[in-house]
């Protein structure tokens, strides 16, 4: 039997910082299904946003979040994010992290959409993600176990606690490990979408382990596109980040239209909720959009990680010109929480990207999220170590869940793109929840529980738990835009 005071699924920032505030008082076991590199975290780009410049406050901070988010935040949660901020910051720097600083030391700071001043420290140019990580992780070496390619399935639950997980390890045998406290960090669902930033493990398997646990779930709707994923041949390559639009790049149409002029006061700064329909509005036109980015001053040093994607892609800064669409980047809703990270099951607690406490809105602010990890990761650790929980031996039965013959990821993928996406209409909600619920209820094929198999279960229970919430909502807000008009719009970009 496999034994920790502490075990968290997922090596995001979230589950790094908790982890490292843990690991000298508890012990802690990290799990993470694929290698630690696997992450969103790890691919993050523009950087963390963070009140730290003198003319700055959290009080602007926080009326740019809520502004971005459509005023449906959980206002005590903005509070904490953004009065927590610099703390954050300081913390992370006193742990090693060195962020991109003048020849004074001062850390330089972008600019980024729907921020009102330039506020994102950033590192690496546009590596932040990588560095914020690898200072964890190097941290973390020796102090917290680190287990990598066990895919979690499962919460263990005992009179109505949680006191585990159950896992898969790569030869898909079963194994449990038991805890006193669990932390589901495993990030977002990007992966469900064709079109998307995020690394091919997001499939939102933690959302998926809550619902079938019957823990509460909130805002499941809301989900981010990012404006500008490098867009080749009809697929998304990588990230294009907002920062780059915060140093002057611009969206223009192949006919040299000007994507967001007099659509938004912050034109190609708006919030991305705007943007992101924008663009799509335009390819729906039948219109290529670009990103121009010949204002950016010294674009390959101050952004080395996305010229070395396009240099890799074949294309140079001879041609300005960037292809780009949106595609699926953040989850605003997930597992509910507290300010504490913890959600309706006992024992059970949610951070980062999987977890909802309402600090996002109905759209994220650029660069809040990394902040979140970090203000969330942390707050939880010391929740933990401010508790005496009972060291009692507890064995639970468990069954795995049946496997079915799934639908593949593209076709789940394509189903989400074109019928739950940027754009959404009731009847594309509804055909796609059929589809869900044909698939969900299809045991004519049972097959054996393996980690690809419950992969794409967890995307089809998420996709499904999606498109109803989305349903569900009647009005337009932020990331959630209902058609009225019934029509199909999705196929345009797929
Ligand atoms: C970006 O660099 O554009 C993404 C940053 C974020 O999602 O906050």
């Amino acid at each position: 039997m496999h034994k920790a005071e502490v075990v968290i699924i997922g090596s995001g920032i979230a589950a790094l910082m908790a982890a490292d505030e843990i690991c000298d008082k508890k012990n802690v076991i990290v799990f993470t299904k694929g290698t630690i590199n696997e992450c969103n975290s790890m691919i993050a780009q523009g950087g963390v946003a963070a009140a730290v410049s003198p003319g700055d406050t959290w009080q602007q901070h926080y009326e740019d979040t809520i502004v971005a988010g459509c005023y449906v935040n959980n206002k005590n949660a903005v509070l904490e994010l953004v009065k927590n901020g610099p703390k954050a910051i300081e913390l992370m720097i006193e742990k090693g992290m060195k962020f991109d600083c003048d020849e004074n030391g001062m850390p330089q700071l972008g600019k980024e959409g729907a921020h009102g001043r330039r506020r994102i420290l950033h590192a690496g140019g546009d590596a932040t993600g990588k560095y914020l990580v690898e200072t964890l992780l190097n941290r973390l070496k020796g102090r917290a176990k680190i287990v990598e390619n066990e895919t979690a399935v499962d919460f263990l639950i005992k009179d109505e606690r949680c006191v585990g997980v159950a896992v898969l390890d790569e030869r898909n045998n079963l194994k449990k490990y038991y805890a006193h406290n669990t932390i589901v960090a495993t990030g977002g669902i990007g992966s469900l979408y064709q079109f998307s930033s995020n690394v091919h493990t997001a499939t939102g398997d933690g959302i998926a382990m809550a619902y079938r646990a019957g823990c509460e779930l909130a805002d499941l709707e809301f989900v981010q596109f990012h404006p500008t994923l490098l867009y080749l041949n009809g697929s998304c390559h990588g990230l294009i980040s907002e920062a780059v639009r915060g140093e002057g790049a611009f969206l223009v149409t192949g006919s040299g239209k000007r994507v967001m002029k007099d659509l938004h006061s912050m034109e190609d700064l708006a919030p991305r909720d705007i943007v992101s329909r924008a663009i799509f509005n335009e390819m729906k036109n039948g219109e290529d959009v670009y990103l121009d980015i010949s204002p950016v001053n010294n674009f390959s040093k101050r952004f080395p990680t996305i010229y070395e994607n396009l240099v890799s892609n074949g294309l140079n800064l001879d041609h300005p010109l960037i292809p780009v669409v949106p595609g699926a980047h953040f989850h605003m809703g997930g597992v509910k929480t507290n300010e504490n990270g913890e959600t309706s099951i006992k024992h059970l607690f949610a951070i980062g990207e999987v977890a909802c406490t309402g600090v996002h809105g109905a759209n994220r602010l650029a660069s809040n999220s990394l902040l979140e990890g970090m203000v969330f990761g942390e707050k939880v650790a010391h929740y933990l170590l401010n508790r005496d929980d009972n060291d009692e031996e507890i064995e639970v039965i468990y069954e795995l869940p049946i496997g079915r013959n799934m639908p593949t990821k593209e076709e789940i993928q394509e189903i989400m793109m074109q019928k739950v996406g940027i754009i959404r209409t009731e009847k594309e909600l509804q055909d796609a929840i059929n589809w869900f619920h044909y698939h969900l209820s299809n045991d004519e094929k049972s097959v054996n529980l393996t980690v690809d198999v419950l992969v794409r279960l967890n995307m089809i229970t998420v996709g499904n738990l999606i498109a109803q919430s989305a349903l569900n909502r009647k009005e337009s807000v932020g990331s959630h835009f209902l058609d009225i008009r019934e029509t199909s719009t999705n196929q345009v970009i797929a």
